[in-house]
């Protein structure tokens, strides 16, 4: 095994890092258009069983196959199984990191986006078209999308060519705090709207009419691999720069838990908003960029909390797309032995290029939609978190649960002496690939 290779500092630092991988946009932007579109209640009952049976455990099976082998996502499927087609799936996570991270970087660049029309005291009052407008004037322009997404990408390739340690602790620490801090703030705040408990309904009271769609466990069984950055081997990269002896279980449900707390806060942010500003809860990505202007609007010091709230956002954006980079810059520099630097800013490129048809799709090629009615930024979004995501998860699983013994599954997860680690066994054994399989057949209609 290469001694030269990276490792945490502490187990803190792998915490810092995959919480600060795992809490997003994914939380705030997508969570709250997905519950959105999805009905609200049921889809946050499965969003939040989604969450609990698959999410977590196959967090931890995925983090243990990585801190076992010591390498990439390809890397680790070729150490532990040589000779063996499970590196294949290797190979769909570092694809699915790249098309992930094309878009989400365009998205991070409309929150620098915000935060720079805060900072300069323009979105402090009501622009002429409403926010939505502006939104919308903006996203459907060519250059100025551009130019921020190309910042937001300079921005993380610079965090990895530093390495995994230094870049994104810092910023951790100290944003990740401030953002949950002014969630509840915020919370506390939506509550007090006039359409308050309609919004509150709407989240919590589910209408169970909406599960008899097959697209609603589909979206939440991939909201809920999206949110916890799980399936592309993000977790798993991380995961190979811990020490074997941090314990692994506690950690796990540590993100876990963390992460669905920003989604739930923020929803309780968003609903009653949208209700209370006559918003449609299912208008899609625009969503959080309009309710969350016209909340600030109507706060004493709003201004103030539009450049703390977008500045926070786009940091909790540069951990996670600092995460997305790292799969495939360090699967290069194993296999092709490029230097990290060189890595990062190569992969950085060909990212930044595929953002560039997600940005444009908001406007100037809108009228390409490769699936469906789905424009090019919701389609990438669509491949990536509805199908790659989830049978990245599916192969995880069934590696640990097939191909390891009992023993090296237990032992990889520090199970090995916990009541818990039988019922683990199981999920990750047979019923979170049983249920990833029911909601794919269900999907595709053959259910
Ligand atoms: N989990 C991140 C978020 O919620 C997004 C992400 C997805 C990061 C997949 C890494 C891998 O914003
Ligand atoms: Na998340």
């Amino acid at each position: 095994m290469n001694s030269t290779r990276e490792s945490w500092a502490s187990k803190l630092g792998f915490m810092l890092a995959a919480m600060g991988s795992a809490v997003g946009l994914g939380n705030i932007w997508r969570f709250s258009y997905v519950a959105g579109e999805n009905g609200g209640g049921a889809f946050l009952i499965l969003y939040l069983a989604s969450i609990l049976i698959v999410g977590i455990p196959l967090l931890l099976a995925e983090v243990s196959i990585g801190r076992k082998a010591k390498s990439d996502v390809v890397g680790s499927y070729r150490t532990l199984a040589p000779k063996k087609p499970w590196y294949l799936a290797g190979f769909l996570g570092v694809f699915g990191a790249l098309l992930i991270l094309g878009f989400y970087s365009v998205v991070a660049g409309w929150s620098m986006y915000y935060f720079w029309n805060y900072l300069s005291g323009y979105f402090f009052t009501v622009p002429e078209q409403g926010y939505g407008g502006a939104f919308e004037t903006f996203t459907s322009s060519t250059a100025q999308p551009l130019m921020w997404h190309g910042i937001f990408m300079v921005l993380t390739i610079a965090i990895v060519l530093t390495g995994v340690k230094k870049g994104i602790e810092l910023a951790n620490k100290i944003f990740m705090p401030a953002l949950a801090v002014l969630l509840i703030i915020l919370a506390i705040f939506s509550l007090s709207l006039d359409g308050a408990m309609e919004g509150l309904r709407f989240l919590f009271q589910p209408d169970w009419s909406v599960l008899s769609n097959p697209s609603v466990y589909i979206a939440a069984l991939g909201q809920a691999f999206f949110s916890l950055s799980l399936g592309v081997g993000v977790m798993m990269t991380y995961g190979s720069y811990l020490g074997d002896h941090h314990k692994l279980p506690g950690a796990t449900v540590g993100i876990g838990l963390m992460d669905t707390f920003f989604a739930v806060i923020s929803g309780i942010v968003i609903f009653p908003a949208v209700f209370a500003f006559g918003i449609e809860p299912d208008s899609g990505p625009v969503l959080v960029f309009i309710t969350l202007p016209d909340i600030f609007s109507q706060i004493p010091f709003g201004g103030m909390v539009g450049i703390l709230f977008f500045l926070s956002l786009t940091l909790a954006a540069v951990s996670s797309s600092v995460s997305l980079l790292e799969v495939p810059v360090a699967y290069l520099m194993r296999s092709v032995k490029w230097s990290r630097r060189q890595a990062s800013i190569i992969t950085g490129i060909i990212i930044f290029l595929l953002g560039i048809g997600a940005s444009l799709g908001m406007g100037a090629w809108s009228g390409f939609t490769p699936i469906g009615q789905l424009n090019i930024m919701d389609s990438m979004d669509y491949i990536a978190s509805n199908i790659f995501l989830p049978i990245g998860g599916l192969v995880m699983a069934l590696f640990v649960g097939w191909y390891f013994s009992r023993r090296e599954a237990l032992t990889a997860a520090d199970l090995q002496h916990q009541v818990v680690g039988s019922w683990w066994y199981v999920i990750v054994k047979y019923l979170a690939p049983v249920i990833i399989l029911l909601i794919f057949l269900n999907a595709l209609g053959i259910l």
